[in-house]
């Protein structure tokens, strides 16, 4: 069976990857109506993956005998002043479910959860990753400003990132 303080914090962290999935969906559609659509196809996968990080965790508490529960939650902000805004406003997101995941590792190794511990280990790493990729983008966004040829280009290269990225399987 799995501990219950590390069931309710992995419930939590389900409800916060959720909560991710819906805020980029929420970006996405003000950056497809906002004249940037590679933005939004950007935003779309992420969002998509933001809900494999939610099912890995929904299967984990399953195969470990716990119950992963579904919570009611506010809707995200869906009005944006900018693209600037939008990757700000993400890059904050991040930073906060580092530090949460870092909290629901701590709970772990403090009642002895090591196989949990273990489990975390990946979203310590998507971590790292999401936040270098999120600080690049936000550096290139900051650097061209109000150019609206930049901002052009930008849009056509977050377009071929899209592109690039699958989307993996919860179970992977
Ligand atoms: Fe699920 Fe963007 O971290």
């Amino acid at each position: 069976m799995m501990n219950k303080n590390v069931e309710k914090s992995i419930n939590e962290q389900i409800k916060k990857e959720e909560f991710s999935s819906r805020l980029y969906l929420a970006m996405a559609i003000w950056c497809e109506s906002n004249g940037f659509p590679g933005a939004a196809e950007f935003l779309y996968k992420h969002a998509d993956e933001e809900r494999v990080h939610m099912l890995k965790l929904v299967h984990f508490v399953a195969d470990r005998g716990g119950k992963a529960k579904l919570m009611p939650m506010n809707p995200p902000e869906q009005d944006y002043k900018s693209l600037l805004e939008v990757f700000k406003e993400i890059m904050k997101h991040e930073e906060y479910i580092t530090a949460s995941i870092n909290e629901l590792y701590g709970v772990a190794l403090k009642e002895n959860e090591f196989t949990t511990a273990n489990f975390l280990q990946w979203y310590i790493t998507e971590q790292v990753e999401e936040e270098k990729l999120f600080s690049t983008i936000l550096d290139k966004i900051s650097l061209v400003g109000a150019d609206k040829a930049g901002m052009f280009h930008i849009d056509k290269e977050l377009e071929g990132m899209a592109a690039s990225k699958t989307v993996p399987e919860a179970g992977a």
